[in-house]
Protein backbone atom coordinates (compact mmCIF):
# COMPACT_ATOMS: atom_id res chain seq x y z
CA UNK A 1 0.00 0.00 0.00
CA UNK A 2 1.33 3.73 -0.60
CA UNK A 3 -0.44 7.12 -0.18
CA UNK A 4 -0.18 8.01 -4.24
CA UNK A 5 -4.56 8.25 -4.28
CA UNK A 6 -4.88 8.94 -0.70
CA UNK A 7 -8.44 10.12 -0.06
CA UNK A 8 -9.20 10.25 -3.72
CA UNK A 9 -12.28 8.46 -5.51
CA UNK A 10 -11.82 6.59 -8.48
CA UNK A 11 -13.96 4.95 -11.07
CA UNK A 12 -12.44 2.77 -13.48
CA UNK A 13 -14.05 1.84 -16.75
CA UNK A 14 -14.07 -1.73 -17.86
CA UNK A 15 -12.76 -2.84 -14.58
CA UNK A 16 -13.42 -6.46 -14.70
CA UNK A 17 -11.13 -8.93 -16.98
CA UNK A 18 -13.39 -10.90 -20.53
CA UNK A 19 -11.42 -13.62 -19.33
CA UNK A 20 -9.15 -15.17 -16.82
CA UNK A 21 -6.51 -13.30 -16.19
CA UNK A 22 -5.19 -9.64 -15.85
CA UNK A 23 -6.64 -7.24 -18.19
CA UNK A 24 -5.70 -3.38 -17.93
CA UNK A 25 -8.99 -2.35 -16.74
CA UNK A 26 -8.46 -4.66 -13.36
CA UNK A 27 -4.74 -4.08 -12.92
CA UNK A 28 -5.63 -0.75 -13.00
CA UNK A 29 -8.36 -0.72 -10.37
CA UNK A 30 -6.07 -2.92 -8.31
CA UNK A 31 -3.16 -0.29 -8.40
CA UNK A 32 -5.20 2.55 -7.79
CA UNK A 33 -6.42 1.08 -4.77
CA UNK A 34 -3.20 -0.14 -3.54
CA UNK A 35 -2.51 3.65 -4.07
CA UNK A 36 -5.06 4.30 -1.28
CA UNK A 37 -7.64 5.21 -3.70
CA UNK A 38 -11.62 4.15 -2.98
CA UNK A 39 -12.41 2.79 -6.42
CA UNK A 40 -15.88 2.31 -8.74
CA UNK A 41 -15.31 -0.70 -10.48
CA UNK A 42 -17.76 -0.01 -13.34
CA UNK A 43 -18.54 -3.11 -16.08
CA UNK A 44 -21.09 -4.02 -18.28
CA UNK A 45 -21.05 -7.51 -16.73
CA UNK A 46 -21.42 -7.40 -13.07
CA UNK A 47 -20.06 -10.37 -12.08
CA UNK A 48 -16.69 -9.39 -13.69
CA UNK A 49 -16.57 -5.79 -11.55
CA UNK A 50 -17.89 -7.56 -8.82
CA UNK A 51 -14.07 -10.05 -9.12
CA UNK A 52 -11.81 -7.51 -9.21
CA UNK A 53 -13.63 -5.67 -5.92
CA UNK A 54 -13.08 -9.00 -4.15
CA UNK A 55 -9.56 -8.82 -5.13
CA UNK A 56 -9.13 -5.56 -3.86
CA UNK A 57 -11.25 -6.33 -0.26
CA UNK A 58 -8.90 -8.98 -0.19
CA UNK A 59 -6.05 -6.52 0.22
CA UNK A 60 -7.82 -4.50 2.48
CA UNK A 61 -8.26 -1.64 -0.11
CA UNK A 62 -11.61 -0.20 -0.61
CA UNK A 63 -13.98 -0.78 -3.75
CA UNK A 64 -17.52 -1.07 -5.08
CA UNK A 65 -18.91 -2.67 -8.32
CA UNK A 66 -21.57 -1.04 -10.34
CA UNK A 67 -22.88 -2.08 -13.53
CA UNK A 68 -22.89 0.05 -16.68
CA UNK A 69 -22.95 -0.11 -20.14
CA UNK A 70 -20.65 3.30 -20.90
CA UNK A 71 -21.84 3.53 -24.34
CA UNK A 72 -24.75 5.43 -22.41
CA UNK A 73 -24.86 8.24 -20.92
CA UNK A 74 -27.57 7.41 -18.40
CA UNK A 75 -25.23 4.96 -17.08
CA UNK A 76 -22.39 6.82 -16.95
CA UNK A 77 -24.47 9.90 -14.74
CA UNK A 78 -25.69 7.02 -13.06
CA UNK A 79 -21.76 5.62 -12.05
CA UNK A 80 -20.64 9.29 -11.27
CA UNK A 81 -23.90 9.58 -8.83
CA UNK A 82 -22.95 5.96 -7.41
CA UNK A 83 -19.51 7.11 -6.63
CA UNK A 84 -20.38 10.59 -5.45
CA UNK A 85 -22.79 9.05 -3.23
CA UNK A 86 -20.98 6.32 -1.99
CA UNK A 87 -18.16 8.17 -1.18
CA UNK A 88 -18.77 12.14 -1.23
CA UNK A 89 -17.15 13.43 -4.73
CA UNK A 90 -14.88 12.16 -7.05
CA UNK A 91 -11.50 12.54 -8.18
CA UNK A 92 -9.99 10.21 -10.68
CA UNK A 93 -11.97 9.14 -13.89
CA UNK A 94 -10.18 5.99 -15.82
CA UNK A 95 -11.59 5.54 -19.35
CA UNK A 96 -10.59 2.32 -19.65
CA UNK A 97 -13.00 0.36 -22.04
CA UNK A 98 -12.52 -0.40 -25.21
CA UNK A 99 -12.78 -3.40 -27.74
CA UNK A 100 -11.02 -4.30 -30.78
CA UNK A 101 -11.45 -4.65 -34.19
CA UNK A 102 -8.82 -6.53 -36.61
CA UNK A 103 -10.57 -5.57 -39.98
CA UNK A 104 -9.17 -3.74 -43.01
CA UNK A 105 -11.23 -1.08 -44.61
CA UNK A 106 -12.36 -2.90 -47.14
CA UNK A 107 -13.41 -6.07 -45.30
CA UNK A 108 -15.57 -3.55 -42.62
CA UNK A 109 -18.77 -3.47 -42.11
CA UNK A 110 -20.78 -0.53 -41.23
CA UNK A 111 -22.43 -1.78 -37.72
CA UNK A 112 -18.61 -2.62 -37.06
CA UNK A 113 -17.34 0.28 -37.37
CA UNK A 114 -20.25 2.19 -35.06
CA UNK A 115 -19.91 -0.61 -32.35
CA UNK A 116 -16.38 0.10 -32.09
CA UNK A 117 -16.29 4.05 -32.84
CA UNK A 118 -19.51 4.02 -29.76
CA UNK A 119 -17.24 1.40 -27.35
CA UNK A 120 -13.58 3.29 -27.92
CA UNK A 121 -14.52 6.70 -28.31
CA UNK A 122 -18.30 7.52 -27.69
CA UNK A 123 -18.10 5.81 -23.91
CA UNK A 124 -15.19 8.40 -23.21
CA UNK A 125 -17.05 11.38 -24.43
CA UNK A 126 -20.00 10.65 -22.44
CA UNK A 127 -17.95 9.23 -19.02
CA UNK A 128 -16.19 12.56 -19.20
CA UNK A 129 -18.92 14.91 -19.57
CA UNK A 130 -20.76 12.96 -16.65
CA UNK A 131 -17.56 13.12 -14.19
CA UNK A 132 -16.00 16.36 -14.54
CA UNK A 133 -18.78 18.62 -12.55
CA UNK A 134 -17.84 16.36 -9.70
CA UNK A 135 -14.45 17.01 -10.14
CA UNK A 136 -14.63 20.69 -10.40
CA UNK A 137 -16.96 20.77 -7.22
CA UNK A 138 -13.94 19.08 -5.47
CA UNK A 139 -11.55 22.08 -7.14
CA UNK A 140 -10.19 19.70 -9.92
CA UNK A 141 -9.41 16.18 -10.89
CA UNK A 142 -7.83 13.83 -13.54
CA UNK A 143 -9.49 12.34 -16.24
CA UNK A 144 -7.45 9.21 -18.03
CA UNK A 145 -8.38 7.83 -21.34
CA UNK A 146 -7.10 4.63 -22.80
CA UNK A 147 -6.51 4.75 -26.23
CA UNK A 148 -3.34 2.40 -28.26
CA UNK A 149 -0.71 2.51 -29.87
CA UNK A 150 -2.58 1.72 -33.06
CA UNK A 151 -3.49 5.33 -33.24
CA UNK A 152 0.46 6.05 -33.61
CA UNK A 153 1.20 3.65 -36.85
CA UNK A 154 -0.03 2.65 -39.71
CA UNK A 155 -2.50 -0.58 -39.13
CA UNK A 156 -5.00 -2.93 -40.59
CA UNK A 157 -7.30 -2.17 -37.94
CA UNK A 158 -9.39 0.37 -39.33
CA UNK A 159 -12.09 1.48 -36.96
CA UNK A 160 -9.82 0.69 -34.28
CA UNK A 161 -6.81 2.93 -35.10
CA UNK A 162 -9.47 5.61 -35.80
CA UNK A 163 -11.41 5.34 -32.42
CA UNK A 164 -7.98 5.21 -30.76
CA UNK A 165 -6.88 8.54 -32.46
CA UNK A 166 -9.94 9.68 -31.73
CA UNK A 167 -9.36 9.64 -27.96
CA UNK A 168 -5.85 11.47 -28.59
CA UNK A 169 -8.01 14.16 -30.32
CA UNK A 170 -10.57 14.39 -27.34
CA UNK A 171 -8.08 14.46 -24.62
CA UNK A 172 -6.47 17.31 -26.06
CA UNK A 173 -9.14 18.99 -26.88
CA UNK A 174 -10.36 18.70 -23.18
CA UNK A 175 -7.28 19.42 -21.65
CA UNK A 176 -7.34 22.78 -22.84
CA UNK A 177 -11.20 23.64 -22.22
CA UNK A 178 -11.16 22.24 -18.65
CA UNK A 179 -7.20 23.55 -17.24
CA UNK A 180 -8.34 26.23 -15.79
CA UNK A 181 -10.78 24.51 -13.37
CA UNK A 182 -8.39 21.70 -11.83
CA UNK A 183 -9.16 19.01 -14.38
CA UNK A 184 -6.40 17.20 -16.05
CA UNK A 185 -6.95 15.03 -18.60
CA UNK A 186 -4.85 12.49 -20.33
CA UNK A 187 -4.33 9.22 -22.35
CA UNK A 188 -2.29 6.25 -22.58
CA UNK A 189 -1.22 4.49 -25.43
CA UNK A 190 -0.52 1.22 -24.83
CA UNK A 191 1.73 -1.10 -26.96
CA UNK A 192 1.08 -4.84 -27.63
CA UNK A 193 0.40 -5.79 -23.57
CA UNK A 194 -1.07 -9.29 -22.76
CA UNK A 195 -4.29 -9.18 -21.54
CA UNK A 196 -7.64 -11.39 -22.10
CA UNK A 197 -8.26 -8.95 -24.83
CA UNK A 198 -5.56 -10.33 -27.27
CA UNK A 199 -5.52 -13.79 -25.82
CA UNK A 200 -7.27 -15.29 -29.08
CA UNK A 201 -4.42 -13.84 -30.85
CA UNK A 202 -2.84 -17.30 -30.03
CA UNK A 203 1.24 -18.19 -28.68
CA UNK A 204 2.17 -17.47 -32.05
CA UNK A 205 1.33 -13.80 -32.50
CA UNK A 206 2.31 -13.48 -28.58
CA UNK A 207 5.68 -14.09 -29.39
CA UNK A 208 5.77 -12.01 -32.31
CA UNK A 209 4.49 -9.06 -30.24
CA UNK A 210 7.28 -9.58 -27.26
CA UNK A 211 9.94 -9.73 -30.25
CA UNK A 212 8.43 -6.22 -31.42
CA UNK A 213 9.58 -4.40 -28.72
CA UNK A 214 12.87 -2.82 -28.30
CA UNK A 215 12.94 -4.37 -24.73
CA UNK A 216 12.22 -7.57 -25.71
CA UNK A 217 10.10 -8.39 -22.96
CA UNK A 218 6.46 -8.82 -22.65
CA UNK A 219 3.99 -6.13 -21.44
CA UNK A 220 1.14 -6.90 -19.31
CA UNK A 221 -1.72 -4.82 -17.73
CA UNK A 222 0.45 -4.16 -14.88
CA UNK A 223 2.96 -1.77 -17.08
CA UNK A 224 -0.37 0.22 -18.22
CA UNK A 225 -2.13 0.61 -14.80
CA UNK A 226 1.47 1.72 -13.38
CA UNK A 227 1.12 4.57 -15.85
CA UNK A 228 -1.99 5.43 -14.46
CA UNK A 229 -1.58 5.59 -11.27
CA UNK A 230 1.06 8.34 -12.09
CA UNK A 231 -1.28 10.40 -14.20
CA UNK A 232 -3.97 9.95 -11.82
CA UNK A 233 -2.13 11.28 -9.19
CA UNK A 234 -0.88 14.86 -7.60
CA UNK A 235 2.44 13.99 -8.96
CA UNK A 236 1.42 14.65 -12.38
CA UNK A 237 -0.07 17.89 -11.30
CA UNK A 238 1.57 19.77 -14.49
CA UNK A 239 0.89 17.22 -16.78
CA UNK A 240 -2.06 17.71 -18.87
CA UNK A 241 -2.84 16.88 -22.55
CA UNK A 242 -0.25 14.20 -23.34
CA UNK A 243 -0.03 10.80 -24.60
CA UNK A 244 1.71 8.24 -22.21
CA UNK A 245 3.10 5.46 -24.41
CA UNK A 246 3.45 2.05 -22.71
CA UNK A 247 5.09 0.24 -25.70
CA UNK A 248 8.74 -1.61 -24.36
CA UNK A 249 9.54 0.90 -27.48
CA UNK A 250 7.91 -0.50 -30.32
CA UNK A 251 6.91 2.92 -31.75
CA UNK A 252 10.62 3.87 -31.75
CA UNK A 253 10.72 0.82 -35.10
CA UNK A 254 9.59 -0.50 -38.28
CA UNK A 255 8.86 -3.35 -36.36
CA UNK A 256 5.17 -5.00 -35.36
CA UNK A 257 3.51 -3.08 -38.30
CA UNK A 258 1.69 -6.26 -39.29
CA UNK A 259 -1.83 -7.62 -38.42
CA UNK A 260 -1.62 -9.25 -34.96
CA UNK A 261 1.90 -7.61 -33.87
CA UNK A 262 0.89 -4.59 -32.07
CA UNK A 263 -2.37 -3.79 -30.32
N1 LIG B 1 -4.25 -5.64 -24.74
C1 LIG B 1 -3.61 -4.84 -25.55
O1 LIG B 1 -2.63 -5.23 -26.23
C2 LIG B 1 -4.03 -3.38 -25.66
C3 LIG B 1 -3.20 -2.51 -26.36
C4 LIG B 1 -3.57 -1.19 -26.48
C5 LIG B 1 -4.73 -0.75 -25.89
N2 LIG B 1 -5.52 -1.60 -25.22
C6 LIG B 1 -6.74 -1.06 -24.62
O2 LIG B 1 -6.88 -1.43 -23.27
C7 LIG B 1 -8.27 -1.41 -22.95
C8 LIG B 1 -8.80 -2.77 -22.54
O3 LIG B 1 -8.19 -3.21 -21.51
P1 LIG B 1 -8.61 -4.54 -20.76
O4 LIG B 1 -7.39 -5.37 -20.83
O5 LIG B 1 -9.12 -4.13 -19.43
O6 LIG B 1 -9.76 -5.23 -21.70
P2 LIG B 1 -10.86 -6.34 -21.48
O7 LIG B 1 -11.27 -6.79 -22.82
O8 LIG B 1 -10.43 -7.36 -20.47
O9 LIG B 1 -12.09 -5.47 -20.99
C9 LIG B 1 -12.31 -5.03 -19.69
C10 LIG B 1 -13.77 -5.00 -19.41
O10 LIG B 1 -14.47 -4.00 -20.19
C11 LIG B 1 -15.83 -4.38 -20.14
N3 LIG B 1 -16.59 -3.63 -21.15
C12 LIG B 1 -16.55 -3.77 -22.49
N4 LIG B 1 -17.42 -2.91 -23.07
C13 LIG B 1 -18.02 -2.23 -22.06
C14 LIG B 1 -19.01 -1.21 -22.02
N5 LIG B 1 -19.58 -0.73 -23.12
N6 LIG B 1 -19.39 -0.71 -20.81
C15 LIG B 1 -18.82 -1.19 -19.67
N7 LIG B 1 -17.90 -2.18 -19.64
C16 LIG B 1 -17.50 -2.68 -20.84
C17 LIG B 1 -15.80 -5.88 -20.39
O11 LIG B 1 -16.94 -6.52 -19.85
C18 LIG B 1 -14.52 -6.31 -19.69
O12 LIG B 1 -14.76 -6.94 -18.44
C19 LIG B 1 -9.03 -1.07 -24.20
O13 LIG B 1 -9.32 0.29 -24.27
C20 LIG B 1 -8.04 -1.51 -25.26
O14 LIG B 1 -8.30 -0.94 -26.51
C21 LIG B 1 -5.19 -2.92 -25.08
Amino acid sequence: MSDRLKNKVAIVTGAGSRGPGLGNGKATAILFARAGARVLCVDQVLERAEETVELIRGEGGEAAAFAADVTHAVACDAMVQAAVARWGGLDVLHNNVGIESRKDLLDTPEDEWDRVLAVDLKSMFLATRAAVPAMVARGGGSVVCVSSVAALRGHGRTAYAAAKAGVIGFVRSVAVQLGARGVRVNAIAPGAVWTPMVESLGPEARERRRRATVLGTEGSGWDVAWGAVYLASDEARWVTGQTLVIDGGVTLTTRGGTQGATR
